[in-house]
């Protein structure tokens, strides 16, 4: 069953919390420094989900022009397949889209079957692999993109 969950975007302060959620869900992700440092409210943005007043699961991005990256996206285990990560994925991409962004890019573990599955039900393609791009344990680096608007001009010849 769906759980709804009031989607917020987070500021600096909130970063700790945001952290936790990523190192429950993500062993050797992004470090609290790694989300200080890359914080920048000008050209990054991060959304959590936040149930009972709790915040249950995020999702961070970033964006350059009309590109846009999603770089994180995590649900704590007992809340996932309930809709939580596309509410956060749609409304990221309506931020996105607001900001003219007309593809999203991605990268992910090749072994991250849910995560796979997931970007792909949301229309997310294949474009890319990095060999070997993971330690921790050893992975490739899946990259996948989705196009978001109209004017995304590429047409691959
Ligand atoms: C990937 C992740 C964010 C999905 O969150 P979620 O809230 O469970 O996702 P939703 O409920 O919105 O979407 C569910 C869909 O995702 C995919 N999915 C999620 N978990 C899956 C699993 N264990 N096996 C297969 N597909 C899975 C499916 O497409 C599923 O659709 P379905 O239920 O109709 O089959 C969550 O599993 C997670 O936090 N994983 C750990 C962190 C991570 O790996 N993040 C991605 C890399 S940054």
């Amino acid at each position: 069953m769906k759980l709804r969950a009031d989607i917020i975007k987070c500021g600096f302060s909130q970063l700790e919390q945001i952290a936790e959620i990523e190192s429950k869900c993500i062993p050797g992700g992004w470090s609290l420094k790694a989300f200080e440092d890359w914080f920048d409210e000008k050209k990054s943005i991060v959304l959590a989900a936040v149930y009972n007043g709790e915040i249950i699961g995020f999702a961070n991005g970033s964006w350059v022009l009309d590109e846009g990256e999603l770089l994180n996206i995590a649900v704590l285990e007992k809340y996932r397949r309930r809709g939580l990560a596309e509410n956060l994925l749609k409304t990221l991409e309506k931020f996105f889209a607001e900001k003219n962004v007309t593809v999203i890019y991605l990268e992910v573990r090749e072994k991250n079957q849910s995560a796979l599955s997931f970007y792909e039900k949301h229309g997310f393609i294949k474009n890319g692999l990095r060999k070997n791009y993971y330690r921790n344990p050893d992975d490739n680096g899946v990259l996948m993109m989705k196009k978001t608007g109209d004017k995304y001009a590429y047409t691959g010849n």
